[in-house]
């Protein structure tokens, strides 16, 4: 399973917000074991479980961002939340496929995972820190 490499927080994968970066480091904890799974192979009921795992604390996850983007009125909220949402649902069908009778192969849902993840933390997540601190340096004393 040669190109799926685990990956490594760092630096370069933070928003500027501690909280939340506590919250992508520990999914992407949750990646790598599912990244270790696939290099065992221990067969698709087993990746399901830990694909559900994920899946749990990525509810847990936006929820704390949704509720911390209404805090500051973010104006791109709905946009946000429907990229959760499709999230959300796109690995539920993920999940109840692995249990059928074809199920998908683990590899291309990590790839999904790796590719959705990185890029909405930089991309999407920095926008609302960024829009967070440029309202906050529009406050006058
Ligand atoms: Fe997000």
């Amino acid at each position: 399973m040669g190109n799926l490499e685990k990956r490594i927080w760092t630096e370069e994968l933070s928003i500027g917000n501690a909280d939340i970066d506590v919250d992508h480091k520990k999914l992407i904890d949750i990646y790598n074991d599912l990244v270790e799974f696939v290099r065992f192979n221990k067969g698709h009921e087993e990746f399901a479980k830990i694909l559900s795992e994920m899946t749990d604390y990525s509810l847990i996850h936006f929820k704390r961002e949704e509720q911390y983007m209404q805090k500051m009125s973010y104006p791109r909220l709905a946009e946000h939340e429907r990229s959760h949402k499709d999230y959300v649902l796109k690995v539920a069908v993920y999940n109840v496929d692995l249990l059928g009778i074809n199920p998908p192969d683990p590899n291309d849902i990590i790839k999904f995972l790796g590719k959705w993840w990185i890029s909405h933390i930089l991309k999407s997540d920095r926008e609302y820190e960024d829009y967070k601190n440029e309202i906050q340096s529009d406050v006058t004393y």
